[in-house]
C-alpha cells in the first residue's frame, strides 16, 4: 500500500505519486510544475541558486526556513509546505519588500543567483524582522553571486521592512501523519515513520536501507554519483528523535534535530560552539542538516564530532532489541567505519553539563570563514582542582582517518599547572598522536602546526582573555 506525497505549493495542495522517491524538489519544481524562477547552480548545496522556503508545522504556528531544494527529495516534503520566489508578494500584491529592495538597491545583474537569494532574505525577515548586519551575512552566506556583488545585495537586505509571509496552518494540520508515511515506485520505497518503535521497526525489516535524515550528504550521492538508493528510511518526521530534553544532569539530543536547533543548545556551554555554528555549512545547510547525521556519517572532518567528543557525549544507538549507550569517541572506529550493528540507528546523544572549573573552546579552520570544509577542527577540555589539571580532553578533526583524541598530550597536561612550559611541552607531543595527510585543503606540515598553535590559543585564551585572538570574521 502506497500514500501519495502531500504538501501546499504556493498555498496550493499538492498530492504527488509515480515519481521516484529520489527525485529532488528542485527537479520536481522545474520540470513538473514549470516554475523555472528556482534555478540550478550546482546541485551539490553550495551556491544557494535552488533555495526555496519550507514551511513547517511547529506548535500551531508555520515556521518558514530556507532549505536548497536541489538536494532535497521529493517525498521529504509530505506534510509541509514549500514556498518558491513565483508566490511572493506584498500585501497589495506588487512586489515583496526584499524583491523591491532589491530593485532600488541595484541588487541584480545577469539574475541568476537573483531567486535564491531573495528567498534566503525573505526567511531572514520573516522570523526576524529586526535582523542585524551578522545576521543578514549569515542568511546570505550559503548564496553565490558572481556578478552584482554583495554591498548591493547586503543594502537591499537593510532597507527591507516588512513582508511577514501567509501559511497555509489549516490547511497543513490536515496533512499532518499519525503513523508512517509510505511511498514507493517502480525506482524504490520511501518511509517516513513518525515514532522512534515504527524506525525501529522499518529498519529491522531493512536494514540495507539508506537512512535519510537532513539529506546534506545522502542528497549528493544521488545529484553527485548518480547512485540509487532503492530502500530509504527518512528519520526527520519521528518525534523521539527531534527533542531535546534538559536535565538536571545532561542534554540530551535527539539525533534529527537540526545544527541550528542543537548549536543554540549547545551554546550554553561555551561562546565558541556559537561561533562553530555560524560557520558549519550555510543556514540552508543548518537548517537541514541533523547531529544524528553529522555523527552517524562518521567524516573526519564532521565539524560536531570534536567538540561533542570533548564534552564526554554518549551515544545512544536503538534497535529493536533495545538501546545501547556508548561514548561518542569509541563510535569511530576506522574511516567511514563505525560501530553500528545492522539494524541499529542514532536515536540521541547525551552531553553531560558542563563541570564547574573546566575551561572549553573549540576551533575550526579552514580556508574560508563561511561554507567550508575545516581542514583542523581542534575542541579542547580541561578540568581543574585548584590550580592543578585533573582531566584533558583533546580532540581533532581532519588530523586522522576518524575524528580522535590526542591522548599523549592529554597525559602530558595531567597532574600540571597550566603553565606556558607545560603547553609547550604538549605541544611537543603531537607528532606521538597524529600523522596527518595532505590534500587539497592543507599540507600534512599545515595541519601539524595548526594543531599545535590551537592549544597554544586555548592557553593564551584561558589565561590572558584580554590578549586577542580573533583575526577574522564580518567587520574585522
Ligand atoms: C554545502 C555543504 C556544506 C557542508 N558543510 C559542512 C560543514 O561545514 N561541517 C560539517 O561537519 N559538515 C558539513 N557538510 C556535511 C553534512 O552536513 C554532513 O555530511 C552531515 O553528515 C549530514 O547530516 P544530515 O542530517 O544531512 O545527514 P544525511 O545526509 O541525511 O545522512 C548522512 C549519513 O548519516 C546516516 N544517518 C542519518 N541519520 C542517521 C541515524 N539517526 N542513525 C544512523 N544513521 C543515520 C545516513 O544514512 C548517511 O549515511 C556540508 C554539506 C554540504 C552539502
Ligand atoms: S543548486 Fe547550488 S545549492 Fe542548490
Ligand atoms: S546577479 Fe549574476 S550571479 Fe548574481
Amino acid at each position: 500500500m502506497t500514500d501519495a506525497i502531500r504538501f501546499i505549493l504556493n498555498g496550493e495542495a499538492r498530492e504527488v505519486s509515480g515519481l521516484s522517491p529520489t527525485t529532488t524538489v528542485l527537479q520536481y519544481l522545474r520540470e513538473h510544475e514549470r516554475l523555472k524562477g528556482t534555478k540550478e547552480g550546482c546541485a551539490e548545496g553550495d551556491c544557494g541558486a535552488c533555495t526555496v522556503l519550507l514551511g513547517e508545522m511547529t506548535g500551531n504556528k508555520v515556521v518558514y526556513k530556507a532549505i536548497n531544494a536541489c538536494i532535497a527529495f521529493l517525498p521529504t516534503l509530505d506534510g509541509r509546505q514549500v514556498m518558491t520566489v513565483e508566490h511572493l508578494k506584498s500585501a497589495d500584491g506588487g512586489l515583496h519588500p526584499v524583491q523591491q529592495a532589491m530593485v532600488e538597491c541595484h541588487g541584480s545583474q545577469c539574475g541568476f543567483c537573483t531567486p535564491g537569494f531573495v528567498m534566503s532574505l525573505c526567511a531572514l525577515k520573516d522570523n526576524n524582522a529586526d535582523a542585524s548586519d551578522e545576521d543578514i551575512h549569515a542568511a546570505i552566506a550559503g548564496n553565490l553571486c558572481r556578478c552584482t556583488g554583495y554591498r548591493p545585495i547586503v543594502d537591499a537586505a537593510r532597507k527591507a521592512k516588512g513582508g511577514k509571509l501567509d501559511s497555509d496552518l489549516e490547511q497543513l494540520k490536515i496533512l499532518q501523519r499519525r503513523k508512517m508515511f509510505r511511498y514507493e515506485t517502480a525506482e524504490g520505497k520511501f518511509f517516513a515513520p513518525v515514532t522512534v518503535a515504527e524506525l525501529a521497526e522499518v529498519v529491522n525489516a531493512h536494514p540495507e536501507a539508506t537512512l535519510l535524515a537532513g539529506g546534506t550528504d545522502v542528497g549528493l550521492w544521488v545529484t553527485k554519483f548518480h547512485q540509487s538508493l532503492p530502500v530509504i528510511i527518512y528519520t526527520a518526521n519521528v518525534r523521539d528523535l527531534q527533542q531535546i530534553r534538559k536535565t538536571a544532569t545532561a542534554l540530551e539530543i535527539g539525533a534529527a534535530v537540526t545544527y541550528s536547533k542543537a548549536f543554540e543548545e549547545l551554546a550554553v556551554y561555551d561562546d565558541s560552539l556559537q561561533e562553530l555554528l555560524s560557520r558549519l555549512g550555510s543556514m540552508q545547510i543548518r537548517n537541514s542538516g541533523t547531529i544524528g547525521g553529522n555523527i552517524a556519517n562518521g567524516s573526519p572532518i564532521g565539524d560536531g564530532l570534536p567538540p561533542l567528543i570533548a564534552l564526554r557525549a554518549q551515544l545512544v544507538l536503538r534497535s529493536v532489541e533495545g538501546v545501547r549507550e556508548i561514548a561518542l569517541e569509541d563510535y569511530f572506529i576506522a574511516y567511514k567505519k563505525q560501530d553500528r550493528e545492522r539494524g541499529e540507528f542514532v536515536e540521541k546523544i547525551i552531553i553531560p553539563r558542563r563541570a564547574k572549573n573546566t575551561q572549553f573552546r573549540v576551533y575550526k579552520i579552514s580556508k574560508r570563514f563561511d561554507q567550508d570544509i575545516s581542514a583542523v577542527c581542534g575542541a579542547f577540555s580541561l578540568s581543574f582542582k585548584g590550580k592543578t589539571i585533573s582531566e584533558a580532553r583533546i580532540v581533532f578533526g581532519g588530523m586522522a582517518a576518524t575524528p580522535k583524541r590526542a591522548t599523549a598530550m592529554e597525559r602530558s597536561l595531567i597532574g600540571k599547572e597550566w603553565t606556558e612550559e607545560t603547553v609547550t611541552q604538549a605541544m611537543s607531543l603531537l607528532g606521538q598522536d597524529f600523522t596527518p595527510l595532505s590534500d587539497m585543503r592543507a599540507s600534512a606540515d599545515y595541519r601539524r602546526t595548526t594543531a599545535q598553535n590551537l592549544l597554544y590559543r586555548f592557553f593564551i585564551e584561558t589565561t590572558e582573555p584580554e590578549t586577542a585572538t580573533r583575526v577574522y570574521g564580518y567587520g574585522s
